[in-house]
């Protein structure tokens, strides 16, 4: 199926519409997000400018290079060009790396530069980076270890759900290189993502710890959801989506199994416009927030889903009917076009309710794969993870 052949002439010029906004939101904020970023969530709809030392930095940057891929215009492409020595800067003195999301800062800024221009220079610092995310790996628990120093009592061993986005830079690196390492230590932290992460019932865990001296699994729990027990919204989209992103790269049929699983689970918790609350515990009438950003990643899952199972899969076109109802309704309801002051694309996420963070607010991520969902349903993108 050609990513175009569902779609009627009123959905394409709806998706048109709608990715129009996003570039003028973009051109408005072209001179303010130079050599400083977008933070990750905004405060009363408009995100303030901060350095490169988030794990939110390239959302920003990937969403240059997808304007740049949409239209053509040498704006975009020099807009993410200037970003780039701050990864780069970021990379070789080691500025806030001890961490795993070294994947999406470098799969959207670096890995996308070179993808979309071929140079050499953004290839060498998403090859460093890849090494650092490799330092980052327990082999006898054979996971990647999410946050803080390797040695911190209160983050050792601990994996989370949101680490399936940052594994492409792993494979990515041993295709670049014929090195396996970086791809071994990916299909490894998967597969204990899919043994732990996941529970029978389909709903996931954000974090598990595993004891990284024996290899056993302790115990999970949750950073950003309700509870330990319930199942944060954005930590289900990653893995719909994470999981399908280790497919493509492996062919690891086992994996499509599990994205689905996590999908179909995630799309029998939406409230009757199809966009999620923040954690999947709560449906339809309740008083809490919902997250447009858990949304956009879904949109973003269910596409990859659509993409690569095969034609005579019954659920193909089902995941990309509800992909393309889900982005309808965040086009619809979620953007921020009755606020002209705000400098984001989609309202109504939420960052990290438990700590009071970014509540009902934009949030830079959202925007991205809001973006990216819309790309690859108008054009035959070619993935920047
Ligand atoms: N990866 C962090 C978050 O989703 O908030």
């Amino acid at each position: 199926m050609t990513q175009t052949h569902s779609l009627t002439a009123s959905d394409l010029e709806r998706l048109q519409e709608a990715a129009k906004f996003v570039l003028a939101k973009l051109d408005q904020n072209l001179s303010r997000f130079t050599e400083l970023f977008p933070a990750p969530a905004s405060e009363g709809l408009v995100y303030p400018a901060i350095v490169n030392e988030d794990w939110t930095a390239s959302f920003y940057t990937g969403m240059l290079w997808l304007a740049y891929e949409l239209t053509g215009e040498v704006r975009y492409r020099e807009a993410a060009e200037c970003q780039l020595p701050s990864y780069k800067r970021r990379v070789e003195e080691r500025i806030a790396i001890q961490t795993h999301d070294l994947g999406f800062l470098y799969s959207l800024s670096a890995v996308a530069s070179y993808r979309v221009t071929g140079g050499k220079e953004a290839r060498d610092m998403a090859l460093k980076a890849a090494e650092l995310l490799a330092e980052r790996y327990f082999p006898a628990a054979g996971i990647i270890q999410a946050w803080g120093d390797l040695d911190d009592p209160e983050q050792c061993g601990r994996m989370i759900i949101d680490c399936l986005m940052n594994l492409p830079l792993l494979y990515w690196a041993s295709e670049e290189t014929d090195d396996a390492r970086y791809a071994d230590m990916a299909r490894s932290h998967v597969k204990q993502s899919a043994a732990y992460l996941v529970r029978p019932d389909h709903t996931s865990y954000h974090t598990y710890y595993m004891d990284v001296l024996s290899g056993a699994p302790k115990y999970g729990n949750t950073h950003q959801g309700y509870a330990d027990d319930s199942c944060w919204a954005r930590g289900q989209a990653w893995g719909i989506y994470g999981f399908m992103l280790s497919y493509a790269y492996t062919k690891d049929e086992s994996l499509i199994g599990v994205s689905k699983s996590l999908a179909d689970y995630f799309l029998s918790r939406l409230p009757e416009d199809g966009i999620v609350y923040w954690d999947l515990i709560f449906t339809e009438g309740i008083e809490q927030e919902r997250d447009s950003s858990a949304a956009a990643i879904a949109c973003c899952g269910l596409l990859e889903l659509a993409k690569q199972l095969p034609v005579d899969d019954p659920d193909k076109q089902h995941y990309y009917n509800a992909a393309l109802s889900m982005l309808s309704s965040l086009a619809k309801r979620y953007t921020t076009k009755d606020y002209p002051h705000s400098n984001g694309v989609l309202m109504h996420a939420v960052y990290n309710k438990p700590r009071g963070m970014g509540i009902d607010e934009c949030t830079i991520w959202g925007d991205y794969f809001y973006f990216e969902a819309l790309a690859r349903l108008m054009t035959d993108w070619r993935l920047y993870w």
